[in-house]
Protein backbone atom coordinates (compact mmCIF):
# COMPACT_ATOMS: atom_id res chain seq x y z
CA UNK A 1 0.00 0.00 0.00
CA UNK A 2 0.96 3.38 -0.65
CA UNK A 3 -0.93 6.39 0.10
CA UNK A 4 -1.12 9.45 -2.63
CA UNK A 5 -2.54 13.46 -1.62
CA UNK A 6 -4.70 14.48 -4.83
CA UNK A 7 -5.43 17.85 -4.80
CA UNK A 8 -9.05 19.28 -5.47
CA UNK A 9 -8.54 20.38 -8.90
CA UNK A 10 -7.96 16.82 -9.58
CA UNK A 11 -11.83 16.19 -9.76
CA UNK A 12 -11.86 17.66 -13.27
CA UNK A 13 -9.19 16.02 -15.01
CA UNK A 14 -8.50 12.59 -16.10
CA UNK A 15 -10.18 9.72 -18.78
CA UNK A 16 -13.49 9.33 -16.87
CA UNK A 17 -14.68 12.94 -16.39
CA UNK A 18 -18.46 12.79 -16.86
CA UNK A 19 -19.14 16.10 -19.31
CA UNK A 20 -22.62 17.13 -19.66
CA UNK A 21 -25.07 20.18 -19.51
CA UNK A 22 -24.80 19.67 -15.52
CA UNK A 23 -21.10 19.32 -15.95
CA UNK A 24 -19.54 21.78 -18.01
CA UNK A 25 -15.76 20.91 -18.39
CA UNK A 26 -13.67 23.12 -15.42
CA UNK A 27 -10.00 23.42 -16.55
CA UNK A 28 -8.20 24.07 -19.90
CA UNK A 29 -6.90 20.75 -21.93
CA UNK A 30 -5.33 18.91 -20.04
CA UNK A 31 -4.28 15.83 -22.04
CA UNK A 32 -1.73 15.59 -25.03
CA UNK A 33 -3.46 15.41 -28.48
CA UNK A 34 -2.82 13.98 -31.32
CA UNK A 35 -3.85 13.72 -35.21
CA UNK A 36 -5.95 10.59 -35.36
CA UNK A 37 -3.94 9.61 -37.98
CA UNK A 38 -2.11 10.50 -40.95
CA UNK A 39 -4.80 10.62 -43.11
CA UNK A 40 -6.54 12.92 -41.18
CA UNK A 41 -3.99 15.30 -39.30
CA UNK A 42 -6.21 17.93 -38.51
CA UNK A 43 -8.20 15.62 -36.45
CA UNK A 44 -7.04 15.40 -32.86
CA UNK A 45 -7.40 13.01 -29.71
CA UNK A 46 -5.90 12.34 -26.82
CA UNK A 47 -2.71 10.92 -27.14
CA UNK A 48 -4.10 7.30 -25.49
CA UNK A 49 -7.43 7.52 -27.17
CA UNK A 50 -5.85 7.72 -30.85
CA UNK A 51 -3.46 4.74 -30.28
CA UNK A 52 -6.19 2.34 -28.93
CA UNK A 53 -8.91 3.98 -31.41
CA UNK A 54 -6.25 3.00 -34.42
CA UNK A 55 -5.23 -0.54 -32.60
CA UNK A 56 -9.38 -1.12 -32.68
CA UNK A 57 -9.98 0.37 -36.02
CA UNK A 58 -6.40 -2.31 -37.22
CA UNK A 59 -8.14 -5.18 -35.41
CA UNK A 60 -11.29 -5.08 -37.18
CA UNK A 61 -9.92 -4.43 -40.72
CA UNK A 62 -11.61 -0.91 -40.76
CA UNK A 63 -8.92 1.08 -42.41
CA UNK A 64 -10.66 1.96 -45.22
CA UNK A 65 -14.24 2.20 -44.52
CA UNK A 66 -14.08 3.68 -40.76
CA UNK A 67 -13.10 7.27 -41.11
CA UNK A 68 -12.82 9.95 -38.53
CA UNK A 69 -15.29 12.96 -38.97
CA UNK A 70 -14.94 14.55 -35.67
CA UNK A 71 -12.29 14.91 -32.52
CA UNK A 72 -11.11 17.31 -30.28
CA UNK A 73 -12.56 20.53 -30.59
CA UNK A 74 -12.09 24.38 -28.83
CA UNK A 75 -14.66 26.12 -27.22
CA UNK A 76 -14.72 28.41 -30.44
CA UNK A 77 -15.32 25.34 -32.57
CA UNK A 78 -18.17 23.84 -30.60
CA UNK A 79 -19.88 27.34 -30.48
CA UNK A 80 -19.64 27.72 -33.91
CA UNK A 81 -21.11 24.21 -34.74
CA UNK A 82 -23.80 25.25 -31.88
CA UNK A 83 -24.54 28.28 -33.82
CA UNK A 84 -24.77 27.13 -37.35
CA UNK A 85 -27.11 24.44 -36.20
CA UNK A 86 -29.13 26.33 -34.59
CA UNK A 87 -29.14 28.60 -37.65
CA UNK A 88 -29.74 25.33 -40.21
CA UNK A 89 -31.87 23.33 -38.15
CA UNK A 90 -33.45 25.23 -35.34
CA UNK A 91 -33.57 24.79 -31.28
CA UNK A 92 -35.02 21.15 -31.02
CA UNK A 93 -32.42 19.30 -33.06
CA UNK A 94 -29.31 20.86 -31.57
CA UNK A 95 -30.85 20.25 -28.21
CA UNK A 96 -30.79 16.78 -29.44
CA UNK A 97 -27.43 16.60 -31.59
CA UNK A 98 -25.04 19.20 -30.14
CA UNK A 99 -23.60 19.63 -26.65
CA UNK A 100 -23.61 23.21 -25.18
CA UNK A 101 -20.37 25.24 -25.34
CA UNK A 102 -18.02 24.22 -22.96
CA UNK A 103 -20.28 21.44 -21.77
CA UNK A 104 -19.09 18.89 -24.76
CA UNK A 105 -17.11 15.97 -24.60
CA UNK A 106 -14.97 16.58 -27.51
CA UNK A 107 -13.65 19.52 -25.60
CA UNK A 108 -11.99 16.61 -23.71
CA UNK A 109 -10.11 15.18 -26.77
CA UNK A 110 -11.75 11.71 -25.41
CA UNK A 111 -14.20 11.79 -28.01
CA UNK A 112 -14.93 10.41 -31.42
CA UNK A 113 -17.52 10.63 -33.99
CA UNK A 114 -16.80 7.97 -36.87
CA UNK A 115 -18.94 7.50 -39.82
CA UNK A 116 -18.61 4.98 -43.07
CA UNK A 117 -16.95 5.74 -45.60
CA UNK A 118 -19.16 7.78 -48.29
CA UNK A 119 -19.43 10.61 -51.20
CA UNK A 120 -21.07 12.73 -48.63
CA UNK A 121 -20.71 12.48 -44.29
CA UNK A 122 -22.67 14.37 -42.75
CA UNK A 123 -20.58 16.39 -40.01
CA UNK A 124 -23.17 16.48 -37.01
CA UNK A 125 -25.20 12.78 -38.15
CA UNK A 126 -22.36 10.97 -39.65
CA UNK A 127 -24.18 7.24 -40.70
CA UNK A 128 -22.50 4.30 -38.59
CA UNK A 129 -24.39 1.26 -39.03
CA UNK A 130 -24.87 -1.77 -36.67
CA UNK A 131 -23.67 -4.17 -39.53
CA UNK A 132 -20.45 -4.73 -41.45
CA UNK A 133 -17.27 -3.15 -40.23
CA UNK A 134 -18.58 -0.93 -38.43
CA UNK A 135 -20.37 -2.90 -36.44
CA UNK A 136 -17.73 -5.14 -35.70
CA UNK A 137 -15.60 -2.35 -34.71
CA UNK A 138 -18.97 -1.33 -32.02
CA UNK A 139 -18.86 -5.27 -30.85
CA UNK A 140 -14.60 -4.97 -30.28
CA UNK A 141 -15.00 -1.15 -28.88
CA UNK A 142 -15.33 -1.94 -25.09
CA UNK A 143 -12.22 -3.69 -25.31
CA UNK A 144 -10.09 -0.63 -26.29
CA UNK A 145 -11.38 1.05 -24.05
CA UNK A 146 -14.63 2.90 -25.53
CA UNK A 147 -18.08 3.22 -25.09
CA UNK A 148 -20.89 4.29 -27.48
CA UNK A 149 -21.74 7.21 -25.29
CA UNK A 150 -25.31 8.09 -26.12
CA UNK A 151 -26.77 4.92 -26.60
CA UNK A 152 -31.13 4.27 -27.13
CA UNK A 153 -33.13 4.71 -23.47
CA UNK A 154 -30.53 6.93 -21.88
CA UNK A 155 -31.56 10.42 -23.61
CA UNK A 156 -32.75 11.46 -20.13
CA UNK A 157 -29.61 10.84 -18.70
CA UNK A 158 -27.47 11.95 -20.92
CA UNK A 159 -29.67 14.96 -22.32
CA UNK A 160 -28.44 13.73 -25.99
CA UNK A 161 -30.38 11.87 -28.73
CA UNK A 162 -29.00 8.48 -29.48
CA UNK A 163 -25.48 8.85 -31.56
CA UNK A 164 -24.54 5.43 -32.79
CA UNK A 165 -21.54 7.53 -34.15
CA UNK A 166 -19.93 9.09 -31.07
CA UNK A 167 -17.86 7.12 -29.19
CA UNK A 168 -15.70 8.29 -25.90
CA UNK A 169 -12.61 6.71 -24.55
CA UNK A 170 -13.31 5.84 -20.79
CA UNK A 171 -10.55 3.13 -20.73
CA UNK A 172 -10.38 -0.62 -19.96
CA UNK A 173 -11.57 -1.77 -17.38
CA UNK A 174 -14.34 1.07 -17.39
CA UNK A 175 -15.99 0.28 -21.07
CA UNK A 176 -16.48 -3.22 -19.68
CA UNK A 177 -18.18 -2.89 -16.47
CA UNK A 178 -20.61 0.02 -18.03
CA UNK A 179 -21.21 -2.48 -21.34
CA UNK A 180 -21.80 -5.74 -18.94
CA UNK A 181 -23.98 -3.60 -16.08
CA UNK A 182 -25.94 -1.41 -19.76
CA UNK A 183 -24.59 2.17 -17.81
CA UNK A 184 -24.53 5.44 -19.06
CA UNK A 185 -21.54 7.17 -17.85
CA UNK A 186 -23.63 9.33 -16.11
CA UNK A 187 -24.89 6.30 -13.78
CA UNK A 188 -21.49 4.36 -13.73
CA UNK A 189 -20.42 6.81 -11.26
CA UNK A 190 -23.17 6.08 -8.94
CA UNK A 191 -22.23 2.63 -9.73
CA UNK A 192 -18.68 2.92 -7.96
CA UNK A 193 -20.39 4.69 -5.15
CA UNK A 194 -22.24 1.74 -3.84
CA UNK A 195 -18.95 -0.09 -3.73
CA UNK A 196 -15.65 -1.45 -5.29
CA UNK A 197 -16.00 -3.40 -8.25
CA UNK A 198 -13.44 -6.32 -10.20
CA UNK A 199 -13.26 -6.62 -13.54
CA UNK A 200 -11.38 -10.23 -14.93
CA UNK A 201 -8.68 -9.46 -17.43
CA UNK A 202 -7.79 -11.47 -19.96
CA UNK A 203 -4.13 -12.90 -17.82
CA UNK A 204 -6.52 -14.37 -15.47
CA UNK A 205 -6.14 -11.41 -12.64
CA UNK A 206 -8.38 -8.51 -11.82
CA UNK A 207 -8.82 -5.09 -12.17
CA UNK A 208 -10.55 -3.67 -9.31
CA UNK A 209 -12.13 0.14 -9.16
CA UNK A 210 -13.15 1.95 -6.54
CA UNK A 211 -14.30 5.42 -5.97
CA UNK A 212 -12.98 7.83 -3.33
CA UNK A 213 -15.04 11.24 -2.63
CA UNK A 214 -13.18 14.17 -2.61
CA UNK A 215 -12.33 15.29 0.77
CA UNK A 216 -11.23 19.09 0.61
CA UNK A 217 -8.53 20.33 -0.57
CA UNK A 218 -6.88 17.81 -0.39
CA UNK A 219 -7.71 13.96 -0.38
CA UNK A 220 -5.29 11.10 0.12
CA UNK A 221 -6.22 7.82 -1.12
CA UNK A 222 -4.40 4.51 -0.42
CA UNK A 223 -3.14 2.51 -3.76
CA UNK A 224 -2.86 -1.13 -3.53
CA UNK A 225 0.57 -1.93 -4.80
CA UNK A 226 1.07 -2.49 -8.42
CA UNK A 227 -0.34 -0.16 -11.23
CA UNK A 228 -2.43 2.14 -10.50
CA UNK A 229 -4.94 4.86 -12.60
CA UNK A 230 -6.27 7.58 -10.92
CA UNK A 231 -8.85 9.96 -12.37
CA UNK A 232 -11.24 12.51 -11.37
CA UNK A 233 -15.16 12.29 -12.05
CA UNK A 234 -15.61 15.85 -13.39
CA UNK A 235 -18.70 15.78 -10.26
CA UNK A 236 -16.84 15.39 -7.11
CA UNK A 237 -14.59 12.29 -6.23
CA UNK A 238 -12.01 9.87 -7.75
CA UNK A 239 -11.99 6.48 -9.84
CA UNK A 240 -9.05 4.37 -8.95
CA UNK A 241 -8.61 1.59 -10.98
CA UNK A 242 -5.70 -1.48 -10.29
CA UNK A 243 -4.60 -3.40 -12.33
CA UNK A 244 -3.25 -7.40 -11.92
CA UNK A 245 -4.80 -7.86 -8.35
CA UNK A 246 -4.73 -11.39 -7.60
CA UNK A 247 -7.99 -13.10 -8.51
N1 LIG B 1 -22.80 15.66 -30.49
C1 LIG B 1 -22.30 15.72 -29.15
C2 LIG B 1 -23.39 15.61 -28.12
C3 LIG B 1 -21.47 16.98 -28.92
O1 LIG B 1 -21.75 17.98 -29.56
O2 LIG B 1 -20.63 16.93 -28.06
ZN1 LIG C 1 -19.61 13.43 -31.13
Amino acid sequence: MRTVSLHREKVFSGPLVLVNRQHPIQTAQDSTLTPVDNGHPEILLDRQAARLLAACIQKVGGGGEIVPVSGWRSQAEQQKIWDDTMAESGLAFTHKYVAYPGCSEHQTGLAIDLGKAAGHIDFIRPAFPYDGTCGAFRRAAAAYGFIERYQKGKESLTGIAREPWHFRYVGAPHAQLMQQNDLCLEEYTDFLREGPRSCPLPDGRLARVFYVPCAGEETEIQLPDGCCQISGDNVGGFVVTAWGCPA
